[in-house]
């Protein structure tokens, strides 16, 4: 038996690393899948691709921070598929800048996608998810969530989105719906680890205590978990899938000082 049979989801961002990875896992596990994206050619040739595989997909043209683009996308959903169970605001952007550095303009654009966008997305399909016997809001945050990062709307996005998770429940929870915050540290594969630098990537490896980037698939392996049925009695939680960056942290940190310290490279 698949995982998501007969279930309806919806993702935004779906054309990037990690949407990718979701709508092709998604598929797999027999739910029928709407993609949308800014970028309507990759998502475009991205659905082509995935429909040759026999897939039940569609895509739609979105900016999630355009609330009337929320209206379309959930009545276009629910013309073709008839019910909505899952809803997966992975649609995310980042300007790079610190406090000094922000234009309004910049951070405006961040919060409005990352954040005015997952609440828009929540605004128009909780209802939908209601009307279809309740279902999985996932919210994809950030490391940049739970703890300092160097962008300054990124990171107010990020927790911002984290907190409003924990209202969704208190919110939907009478719809049956759960909702849940994912953490990512970096990933490669995605135009955020490209658009980072290699000396960005080179610091994550160290301090990550795996010592490597995740993948988009890991990062889609947990949302199809808090996606299914599996996940039934979680709601609210906040999970790091970060190789242990999150926990480690400021020991981490300390421990190789420590060494250096001890080694006389300080
Ligand atoms: N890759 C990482 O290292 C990392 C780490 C932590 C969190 N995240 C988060 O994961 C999510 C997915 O990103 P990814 O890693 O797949 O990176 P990605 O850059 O490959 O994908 C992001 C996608 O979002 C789309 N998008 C941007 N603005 C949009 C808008 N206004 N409306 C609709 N779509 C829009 C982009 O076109 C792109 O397809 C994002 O929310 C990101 O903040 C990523």
């Amino acid at each position: 038996m698949a995982r998501l049979t007969g279930k309806v989801a919806l993702m935004t961002g779906a054309a990037g690393g990690q949407g990718t990875a979701e709508a092709e896992l998604f598929l797999r596990e027999e739910a029928a899948v709407v993609l949308t994206d800014v970028d309507v050619a990759t998502g475009e040739s991205l659905t082509q691709r995935l429909a040759g595989q026999g897939g039940r997909v569609t895509f739609l043209p979105q900016d999630v921070a355009d609330e009337a683009s929320w209206k379309n996308v959930v009545a276009a959903a629910l013309a073709r598929f008839g019910k909505l169970h899952i809803l997966v605001n992975n649609a995310g952007t980042i300007a790079r800048q610190g406090i000094v550095d922000t234009t309004v303009e910049a951070w405006n654009r961040t919060i409005a996608v990352n954040l005015t966008g997952a609440m828009l997305g929540m605004k128009h399909c909780a209802p939908a998810i209601r009307d279809s016997g309740g279902g999985s809001i996932i919210n994809i945050s950030s490391t940049a969530g739970l703890t300092a990062h160097d962008d300054a709307a990124y990171t107010a996005s990020k927790w911002g989105l984290r907190g409003l998770t924990k209202t969704a429940v208190l919110q939907f929870s009478q719809w049956n719906i759960r909702v849940n915050s994912i953490h990512p540290g970096q990933i490669a594969d995605t135009g955020f680890f490209r658009s980072g630098g290699e000396a960005f990537a080179h610091a994550a490896r160290v301090a990550i205590p795996l010592h490597r980037q995740g993948t988009p698939r890991e990062c889609a392996d947990l949302v199809l978990f808090l996606a299914s049925d599996e996940s039934s009695f979680i709601s609210g939680a906040e999970i790091a899938i970060d190789g242990g960056y999150i926990a480690a942290g400021t020991a981490s940190l300390r421990n190789r000082v420590r060494d250096d310290f001890a080694a006389g490279r300080n």
